[in-house]
């Protein structure tokens, strides 16, 4: 039995992994702040498919909760063959809206735990010759979205780098981009998502099931959904100013002008 490491595990696109991962017959380590959730979650994934599920309570926004998560990822007695680094949030506003001290903590969990638990996870996977790290991003990482959008596209450019560079080392890299799926994000984010139409909507198992298709296929990029790969696609071959106008005409279009929705 291998065991997989999962942050936002308690919900969501990361609770979705924990499910699968689970019915997998992976052993779990589950990384979030609410601690009553993760002991919840691992109960219940531990009496429906048997598996030991360990919980981890860790603040990804602060350099305590990131070096937590370090030092379990690196802890030679209990390696772990699967990170899933998932955990992240929307910011509600546009840029001078949203205080710089939000859009910082953003890039922390988003950008800078990201490098570190993946460099945590990779050095002992590169050792031993085997390993997964699934970097969770957004198709927002293709478009001019903000520091959200930033954030993502940085997300891809690293882990489609450190992918290149650990190639052949036995340890692969998945980026994955999904649009958008119902979860807690826009919820707690106080976005409304009433304008989003329903087609442009994912589930969050499927979403799951497509990225760990892809990881086993050797890609490093994963858009989930036939839809979003056509739009993606189109988006690739337009210019970059003329996407800006269109990602803001979708936002005028799909939400509020101030905190319109991100996935
Ligand atoms: N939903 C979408 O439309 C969509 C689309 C594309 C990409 N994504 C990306 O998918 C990932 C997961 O989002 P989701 O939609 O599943 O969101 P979600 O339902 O709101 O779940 C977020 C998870 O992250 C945890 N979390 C948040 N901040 C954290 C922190 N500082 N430290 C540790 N854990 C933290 C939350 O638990 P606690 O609050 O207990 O910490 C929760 O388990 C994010 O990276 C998001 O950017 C989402």
């Amino acid at each position: 039995m291998t065991t997989a490491l999962v942050t936002g595990a308690t919900a969501g696109i990361g609770a979705a992994f924990a499910r699968r991962l689970a019915r997998d017959r992976h052993d779990l380590v589950l990384v979030a702040r609410d601690a009553e959730a993760l002991r919840r979650q691992a109960a219940e994934l531990h009496d429906r498919h048997g598996i030991e599920a360990a919980v981890l309570r860790a603040d990804l926004s602060t350099d305590e909760g990131i070096a937590a998560v370090e030092a379990r990822l690196s802890d030679p007695g209990s390696p772990v063959e699967l990170l899933v680094n998932n955990a992240g949030f929307g910011l509600k506003g546009s840029y001078l809206d949203v205080p710089v001290a939000e859009e910082l903590r953003m890039l922390k969990v988003h950008c800078e735990a990201v490098l570190r638990l993946t460099t945590a996870a990779a050095g002992p996977m590169r050792r031993r010759g085997r390993g997964a790290v699934v970097n969770v991003a957004s198709v927002a990482a293709f478009l001019p979205r903000g520091t959200y959008g930033a954030s993502k596209a940085w997300v891809v450019q690293f882990t489609q780098g450190a992918a290149r560079d650990l190639a052949g080392e036995g340890v692969r890299l998945l980026a994955l981009c999904p649009g958008f799926v119902r979860t807690e994000f826009h919820q707690r984010a106080g976005m409304g998502t009433e304008n989003v139409p329903g087609w442009m909507w994912l589930d969050a198992d499927r979403v799951v099931d497509a990225a760990l298709k892809d990881l086993e296929r050797g890609r490093t990029v994963s858009v989930p959904d036939a839809r979003y790969k056509v739009l993606m696609g189109a988006a690739k071959l337009a210019p970059r100013g003329a996407l800006g106008g269109l990602s803001a005409r979708a936002g005028r279009r799909y939400g509020p002008r101030r905190g319109e929705p991100e996935a």
